[in-house]
């Protein structure tokens, strides 16, 4: 039996059940042992070649960083996004916005070859930005910082019509560049935030080469992510970016300014297409646009029809899916998940692919919210903070096995793995490691949750600021299979 994770936080209530009238009846395993023997949507490894399973790694600002991803993906998670990045943080190049609530830009770069698929998530206020903050994500920063600018600004600083400056006079679409100018440069470059840390062999790399190595075969995953390199038709490494842009239309955040972003593009309707024309017009067609989005901005009869207006829209214009939150932006991330009306916006949209969010704290979740819905796949989110093993169970019930509960020593293995990762991802940071000590407190008092001494555990977690501390707790805690 898998329990649930116990999950609390400032933007978060404890576990809830969806709001899912008839879905007592829906036997997860038989759903989940269906998907693995007739296949996933075959639409979606086409899109995003190694998306092989009907859930992936949601965004999760201030948790989704490279390291969890990594970890996730060796516990076969198939696909990840980064947390959402504002526009204006990209073009900024990470600067000026230090005290942004959103996305850090060296939590969304791409964390190496075994980072892949990855989805580049942006969100922001005005079109010219966001489509100039997409190409520059795809791109990874192989142009100026300026030329962006330019793309997003006119000289006077209003704001310039997309396709003025995101396509050449014949009309060939700019964003059709080599994706890095130096073809042996493995990051790409991702100035100016770190670019020791992420130049050509450098010490992140060679980290998490060495920690992908010395990963422990227990967390070894199940399926190993298929190596897009062989059908995304990129001329540079696939390492340099990403599968697909997701633009986020679900972030409850206030309005900055009066000016929409997130969520608040529910209540607005008309300001959301024209980001999601401006962002899929200025991205090279071989990056797929995908957009995340609420099931409404609040439950007013007025906003009813706004989700089902932005989505047709965007599949018009080509997006490849949406993934749908199906709590309101008022919500935010409190009570229910509105299965129900997910499953209605999914029945109004037969042939497009729509994934769903929203109360997934466990594997058989995932294949509930599947059957009752009839998404094509599910974001796991909370449900997968300090618990990768969601992916391995949901992997085991496709297969027909039993799923298991991580044992004390594979809980250990990834505690450490998931600290040499951090220290990785950190790598060139001032104070690498009392830094990587504060992230790994944060996950590590979410991991606890599967020790049997929970509450002596998250202590010990609390006080750590070295490797040495954690290695220590480590020591008290996970050696041996306590009573
Ligand atoms: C702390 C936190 C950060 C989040 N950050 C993002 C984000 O950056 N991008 C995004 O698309 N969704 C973000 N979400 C929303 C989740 O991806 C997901 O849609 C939501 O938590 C509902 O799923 P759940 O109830 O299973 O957790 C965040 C949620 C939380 C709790």
């Amino acid at each position: 039996m898998i329990a649930p994770m116990s999950v609390e936080s400032n933007n978060a209530t404890t576990p809830s059940p969806a709001v899912a009238p008839g879905s007592e009846d829906i036997d997860p395993r038989r759903t989940a042992e269906d998907l693995g023997k007739v296949g996933i949507d075959p639409r979606l490894p086409a899109f995003v070649p190694g998306f092989d399973a009907p859930f992936f790694q949601a965004g999760l600002a201030g948790y989704s960083d490279g390291a969890m991803r990594i970890i996730a993906r060796r516990h076969g998670c198939p696909y990840c996004v980064t947390e959402a990045l504002l526009d204006r943080t990209l073009l900024a190049g990470g600067r000026g916005f230090a005290k942004a609530d959103l996305g850090d830009l060296h939590d969304n770069v791409p964390g190496g070859e075994e980072d892949h698929p990855l989805a580049g998530q942006i969100m922001g206020s005005e079109p010219a930005e966001m489509a100039a903050g997409a190409l520059k994500m795809v791109e990874q920063g192989t142009r100026h910082d300026r030329e962006y600018r330019s793309m997003a600004y006119a000289a006077n600083g209003s704001f310039a019509p997309t396709t003025q400056h995101l396509r050449l006079p014949g009309g060939e679409q700019l964003g059709r560049v080599d994706l890095c100018e130096d073809a042996n440069d493995e990051w790409g470059s991702c100035d100016p935030v770190d670019h020791q840390a992420h130049t050509p062999g450098s010490p992140l790399l060679r980290a998490l080469r060495v920690s992908a190595r010395n990963s422990s075969s227990d967390s070894s995953p199940a399926h190993p992510p298929a190596s897009p390199s062989s059908t995304l038709p990129l001329t540079a490494s696939p390492s340099h970016s990403f599968s697909s842009i997701d633009i986020n239309l679900a972030c409850p955040v206030k309005k900055i300014a009066s000016k929409a972003r997130g969520g608040h593009w529910l209540a607005e309707p008309d300001g959301a297409i024209r980001i999601l024309e401006a962002v899929r017009e200025a991205v090279p067609n071989h990056i797929h646009c995908t957009v995340k989005l609420r099931r409404a901005f609040d439950d007013t009869p007025e906003m009813a029809s706004n989700c089902d207006r932005i989505l047709a829209a965007a599949f018009d214009m080509g997006y490849a899916w949406a993934t749908v939150h199906a709590r309101t932006v008022e919500q935010k991330y409190i009570g229910p998940s509105r299965w129900d009306v997910l499953r209605d916006i999914v029945a109004r949209h037969p042939d497009r692919i729509i994934f769903g969010s929203g109360d997934v704290w466990s594997a058989p979740d995932i294949f509930r919210m599947i059957a009752y819905t009839g998404v094509k796949a599910v974001a796991v989110a909370r449900g997968c903070i300090g618990n990768p093993w969601i992916f391995r169970q949901a992997r085991d019930l496709m297969a027909g096995r039993e799923p298991a509960p991580p044992t004390i020593a594979e809980q250990a293995a990834v505690l450490r793995e998931h600290f040499a990762l951090l220290l990785a991802v950190n790598h060139g940071a001032r104070h690498c490691e009392t830094t990587s000590s504060r992230q790994i407190r944060k996950f590590g008092i979410r991991f606890a949750s599967h020790h049997p001494r929970n509450k002596q555990v998250r202590l010990a977690m609390i006080g750590v600021e070295s490797r040495e501390d954690w290695e220590q707790v480590l020591a008290d805690h996970y050696t041996g299979e306590p009573a």
